[in-house]
This record gives C-alpha cells, structure tokens and sequence, in this order.
C-alpha cells in the first residue's frame, strides 16, 4: 500500500540547508497497523504530509497504491487523497459551520455520491454520536469532535488512513476510546494506517512500531518495548 524507499525531506531556512527526513524506509501492506512515535520536532508530521502527497519529497521514492509520486501532478496527488485517503488530525480539523453530519457527509458530496446522507448517518452511528447528529463541532466535547473527525476520515472507506496524534488533546480514557475505534474501523476492512502517537502502549498495539528520531527512522522490536 505505501512504500518509502530512501525518503529525505531537506527545507531552505533562513539562509541554512535544514534536512527534516533523512533516507527513511517504511513499507505499509494493506491491512497492515503501524505506529510511529519519535520527539517533538523529529518529522512524523512531515512524513505523514509526504505520504498525503501534501509536500514533495526532496530524495528517495514514494508509491502509494502502485503509483510513483514522482510521476505525479499536484492535482493527481490531491485525487489520490481524495479518493484513497482518511486523515485525522489532533486538532479535529472540522467545519465549524457544518453540523456533524455534514461534516461526515462532506467527502462523500465531494465524489458527487448520491447517497452521501444517509452514509453519513451510518458512519455516525458506528462511532456512536446519532445523537450528536444536528451539532455543531463548538456544541460537543473533544472526544465527540474527533470522533466526527474519524466519521469524516472513514466514512469513503478509505484505503489507507493517516492519523497525526488522533488522542493528543483528549484525556488518557477518551483517548484509549478513539484509538480502539480507530482500530475496529481500520481491520474492518483490511485499510492500512500509520498512527502517529506519543502514548508508548497505544503504539505497543499496532502491527508495528518505528520510532523516528532526528529525521531517521527506526524498526522498535517487540522486545524493546516496556509494556
Ligand atoms: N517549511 C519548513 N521550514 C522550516 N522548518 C520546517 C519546515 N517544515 C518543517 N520544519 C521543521 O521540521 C521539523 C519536523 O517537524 P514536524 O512537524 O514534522 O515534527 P513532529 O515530529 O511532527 O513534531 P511534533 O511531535 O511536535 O508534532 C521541525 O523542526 C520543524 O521546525
Ligand atoms: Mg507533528
């Protein structure tokens, strides 16, 4: 499903050369969990940004779905992520004058399905907020604002899901709740995910562990792992 061969990342700043990525190898199969932790500042964001097609890799080889980014317009990359992709943020990234099953809907009215309500409605429910159907992000808590933001992500049944620190704003319980659905959704349907986390036993339950320190990425073994 994605596979990074020798990845760099290198930005001009402020009259320096600064190398976010350097060489980074990560192959994600479909299906496949993978969790990926590292210090503030070590490029997890930037490498979730990569693989969206959002920023060009400066080095090395990116596919996703059998297509070489290379070969790639930006407006092909943006086709990919729409139609391939579920991104879920730590800052929710909703539309605040959608209601939450507009919201959920909108990807859906994007591909122009026809149905794309009543999906919509179905998704909200798996992530348990029929309730919360005619709110408004500000009218709900943080854990229901991500767990629209993970209807959105899912409700196109994506194949590959992206999700940059899901449970950063959330307290350790509600957390724990929407990594557990993020999951139950991903295997429900064989969709490959890289989960960005800093909770070490949210990463313990993914397929695989890497950590990314300095723009280099590394395989965790199983028993370097405290839990
Ligand atoms: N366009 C840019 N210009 C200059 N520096 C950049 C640019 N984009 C990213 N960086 C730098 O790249 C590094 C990696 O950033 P990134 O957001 O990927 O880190 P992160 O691992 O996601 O951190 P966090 O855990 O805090 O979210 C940071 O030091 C950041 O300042
Ligand atoms: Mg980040």
């Amino acid at each position: 499903m994605i596979i990074l061969e020798s990845v760099a990342y290198a930005v001009d700043h402020a009259g320096r050369r600064l190398e976010i990525l350097r060489g980074v190898d990560l192959t994600v199969a479909s299906g496949e969990i993978v969790a990926m932790t590292g210090p503030s500042g070590s490029g997890k964001s930037t490498l979730l940004a990569l693989i969206a097609g959002v920023e060009r890799a400066t080095g090395g080889r990116i596919r996703v779905d059998g297509r070489d980014f290379a070969g790639l317009t930006h407006d092909d990359l943006a086709r990919l992520r729409g139609g391939r992709m579920g991104i879920v943020f730590q800052d929710f990234h909703l539309i605040t004058t959608l209601t939450a099953l507009e919201n959920v809907a909108l990807p859906l009215e994007l591909a122009g399905v026809r149905d794309a309500m009543e999906q919509a409605r179905v998704m909200l429910d798996q992530v348990g907020l029929s309730d919360r159907a005619d709110h408004r992000p500000l009218e709900m808590s943080g854990g229901e604002q991500q767990r629209v933001a993970i209807a959105r992500a899912f409700v196109a049944r994506p194949a590959l899901i992206l999700a940059d620190e899901p449970t950063g704003n959330l307290d350790l319980e509600t957390g724990g709740r929407i990594v557990e659905l993020l999951f139950r959704l991903a295997r429900s349907w064989q969709a490959a995910m890289v989960l960005v986390t800093h909770n070490p036993q949210l990463a313990a339950r993914a397929d695989h562990h890497y950590r990314l320190d300095a723009g280099t990425l590394q395989k965790m073994a199983r028993q370097d792992n405290p839990f």
